[in-house]
């Protein structure tokens, strides 16, 4: 079989990339000739464990092609999805013009039966978009060329994304033929051999069911967070209480985290996408609204702590709660592990926030520096690693749960701090073995 996938970003190249792994012969089509070039020397644009490995050999073994141009694969595709950003609009809507644009491109093009399928996570009502763009662009030839849309929301995690796609909990597809739902039982048949996970739905549905997800998982993550502010108010250890919750089973224990807000390139713009549709049908998400206000303010919430940590153990002025001159380490700056996606994450709102304040900010994450080299350029002081980084500081801040920050040398951290303070976004260290340590230790 062969496919184009359009837009080489996490969810593209990971589909691309696994697709051709079950021996599907793909073209990855991106409108960025820099990451096409890159792609075609072997270099991933982004971190992605495992994903260069895949992309490396079956470019090798000529099952994976990268191109700038559509056209260049379309006499051979049989399915085309649709993968390409879909950033929020400045009303929080979600922008479809990328979406569109390829749907123009295939409209213009194709001269045969094709599946157009659409990955991103877009509005209800976009493929009917879709549909009627190509179908414009048809008659605009004045040719019928028969072609089927369809749904096909994805559920990867950044950081275990090739694991999510080649053994999904579940595929939704949103289909309206049966030619278009044959198509896909047979492309995702390789991936769900054991247990057979293909949800088929009408095309509405689909496209719903991915918000409503992420919609979910976000309200699940503000709900704990504004617990984890009630039980610091009223002395109650959030850890427990999410341990008693969780193990609720009309609960479950995923997803319970208290932290430093929410990020990332899906949940901040899904759940703002999902508010902005329910406004454009008159309702208002009101549960969406509070989940957003919690996440917002929760981004700040170390910032606070901070202040309130320095004016208590620093002589900082109580009145002013000044910051000027301040030297603050962040360990951790990608949205969550195991990624460089620093899109809508925590640390974009602290590094403001403390550079705003007249601090000096020193930065450290495994993989995101250069992420962040391009966002904050020579703002903030690019530390060699963890130690490097809280090196004469007056406050360390753990932003991002990376494995290698969970068990640092507390000893050594303690001699080369200026001040032994520690404001853990995540809720990985011990409170009493910080304080053995002879640390002041806040945490969410
Ligand atoms: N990142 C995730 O974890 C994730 C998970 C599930 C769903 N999604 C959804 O998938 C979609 C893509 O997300 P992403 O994170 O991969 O985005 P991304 O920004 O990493 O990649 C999008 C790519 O599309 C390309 N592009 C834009 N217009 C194009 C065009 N006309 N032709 C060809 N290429 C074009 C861009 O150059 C870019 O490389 C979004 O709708 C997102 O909400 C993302």
């Amino acid at each position: 079989m062969n496919i184009a996938v359009v837009g080489t970003g996490y969810v593209g190249l990971v589909t691309g990339a696994c697709f051709s792994e079950i021996g599907v012969y793909v073209t990855c089509v991106d409108v960025d000739e820099n990451k096409i070039q890159q792609l075609k020397e072997g270099i991933v644009p982004i971190y992605e464990p495992g994903l260069e490995d895949l992309v490396k050999k079956n470019h090798q073994a000529g099952r994976l092609q990268f191109s700038t141009d559509l056209t260049d694969c379309l006499e051979e595709v049989d399915v085309i999805f649709s993968a390409v950003g879909t950033p929020p609009d400045e009303d929080g809507s979600a922008d479809l013009r990328y979406v569109l644009e390829v749907a123009q491109t295939i409209g213009k093009h194709i001269n045969h039966y094709i599946l157009v399928v659409t990955k991103s996570t877009v509005p209800v009502g976009t493929a009917q978009k879709v549909k009627a763009a190509i179908q414009k662009e048809l008659d605009k030839r004045g040719v019928i060329v028969p072609f089927d849309v369809a749904s096909n929301p994805e559920f990867l995690k950044e950081g275990t994304a090739i694991k999510d796609f080649m053994s999904p909990d579940r595929v939704v597809v949103g289909v309206e033929s049966e030619r278009a739902k044959e198509l896909m039982d047979r492309l995702y048949k390789p991936f769900t051999l054991n247990h057979y996970r293909m949800i088929y739905t009408d095309i509405p549905s689909a496209e719903m069911i991915k918000y409503a997800a992420n919609a979910m998982l976000a309200t699940r993550i503000s709900f704990m967070n504004d617990i984890a502010n009630l039980c610091d108010l009223v002395g109650a250890d959030v850890n427990s209480v999410r341990n008693g919750i969780g193990s609720d089973t009309r609960i479950g224990s995923k997803f319970l985290y208290p932290g430093c807000g929410y990020g990332g390139s899906c949940f901040p713009k899904d759940v703002k996408a999902l508010i902005k549709t329910a406004s454009q049908y008159g309702y208002s998400m009101q549960v969406l609204q509070a989940v957003e206000a919690v996440n917002d303010k929760q981004k700040t919430i170390l910032f606070d702590k901070l202040k309130a940590t320095l004016a208590c153990h620093c002589g900082l002025d109580p009145q002013s709660h000044d910051l000027l001159g301040k030297t603050i380490a962040l360990w951790g700056l990608a949205f969550k592990p195991d990624t460089d996606d620093m899109r809508e994450a925590p640390s974009v709102v602290l590094i403001d926030l403390l550079l705003n304040a007249g601090c000096t900010v020193k930065v450290y994450d495994p993989v995101a520096m250069d992420e962040c080299k391009r966002r904050f350029e020579d703002k903030v002081i690019y530390a060699q690693d963890m130690y490097d980084a809280a090196l004469d500081v007056d406050a360390l801040l753990l932003l991002t749960e990376w494995k290698e920050f969970r068990l640092p040398s507390w000893k050594v951290l303690k001699k080369t701090m200026n001040h032994p303070i520690v404001l853990d976004g995540r809720n990985i260290y011990d409170k009493k073995e910080m304080k053995e340590n002879g640390f002041i230790y806040e945490c969410i």
